[in-house]
């Protein structure tokens, strides 16, 4: 089969599109025939991109950990899932990537994929929306009535942290560049702040929550936006201050297939939408990689193989 590989620790440019062996479903497995994927900008400087779970080195890497597709192979002993089943779902990091013609994934790790969700929405939305869901509802707590404020509001996760908020019935403030405001103010939130230009801190706050997708300086002045038993929450790094009377939390995202089939039925019914900024061809990955750099936002998204479902972007 056809995949993307990196061969040794390096950047975006030393992803070469070639053939590759055809993946092994073992138990617990499914092979998804990729229609889609997409992947984390920064995935080339994850430790687990280059080791196993037992820590040994596992180059040549197949990156992109989301996956849009048709089931095709069931391993020895799986359920859940059948052969002809379109799924989405998010891919182990130990493991070889979606930026492939195949890929073998737990099948836990797997929801099924509505027929209303083309293969580029479905998949955009594993890593964003489980790590959106979980920031809020799993370490953050939100609930209707309440204020969050949250960091990167146009980016991939954010966009959706600001969806799903409020569609809970919580009040969002966003902030981040001036050029994601258009993408936030559309999503709903009440208030954004250009960082580059204003000290959030003294516009917002103190808060319910604060999830921060951005990180360094603007993590490290965050703790401070938290009211009294709230919650303040980051993904990039663990927060270097506590908040007063609150409490931190760093996370990394879980696979989790109810979130993710919760996340499928709201897409599907047009409660949320990941905002995908662009979709390139599996050929053009290495490109794709560094199109944050030419100013896109959101995600980007890997199209494999168009199927009935897949609607026609650029
Ligand atoms: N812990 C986990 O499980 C987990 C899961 C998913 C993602 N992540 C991490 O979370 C981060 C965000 O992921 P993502 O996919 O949402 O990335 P993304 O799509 O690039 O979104 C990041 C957002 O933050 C904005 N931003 C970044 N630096 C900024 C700065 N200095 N000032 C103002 N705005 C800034 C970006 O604006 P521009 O686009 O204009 O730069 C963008 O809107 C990444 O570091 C990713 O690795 C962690």
């Amino acid at each position: 089969m056809q995949a993307v590989r990196i061969h040794r620790q390096g950047g975006p440019e030393d992803l070469v599109l070639e053939q590759a062996p055809y993946p092994t479903a073992t138990v617990g497995d499914v092979i998804v025939k990729v229609h889609a994927a997409s992947f984390t900008p920064d995935e080339l400087q994850w430790p687990v991109t280059w080791i196993d779970r037992g820590g040994r080195d596992r180059t040549p890497a197949v990156p992109g950990h989301e996956v849009a597709g048709v089931v095709t192979e069931v391993g020895y002993g799986t359920t859940g899932l059948k052969v002809g089943d379109r799924v989405v779902g998010l891919t182990d990091r130990h493991r070889d990537g979606a930026a492939a013609e195949y890929v073998a994934v737990e099948a836990r790790d797997l929801a099924v994929l509505p027929d209303e969700i083309d293969d580029v929405t479905g998949a955009a939305l594993p890593m964003s929306g489980l790590t959106a869901w979980q920031a809020l509802f799993t370490h953050g707590g939100l609930t209707a009535g309440q204020t969050v404020l949250v960091h990167g509001a146009s980016g991939g996760v954010g966009a959706l942290a600001v969806q799903l908020a409020r569609d809970v019935g919580a009040r969002v403030v966003g902030t981040g560049r001036e050029r994601g405001r258009a993408v936030a103010e559309e999503l709903g939130v009440e208030l954004y702040v250009d960082l580059d230009r204003a000290a959030f801190e003294k516009l917002v706050g103190p808060v319910d929550l604060v999830f921060d997708t951005i990180g360094g300086d603007v993590l490290a002045r965050s703790a401070t936006s938290v009211k009294p038993g709230g919650t303040l929450v980051s993904i990039s790094a663990p927060p270097p201050e506590q908040p007063t009377r609150g409490q931190a939390v760093y996370f990394i995202v879980e696979a989790n297939r109810d979130q993710l089939a919760e996340l499928a039925s709201r897409t599907a019914a047009g409660r949320i939408s990941p905002h995908v900024g662009a979709v390139f061809p599996l050929a053009e990955t290495a490109e794709a990689f560094q199109a944050k750099r030419r100013g896109i936002t959101g995600k980007v998204v890997l199209l494999v193989e168009p199927s009935a479902q897949t609607a026609s972007r650029s």
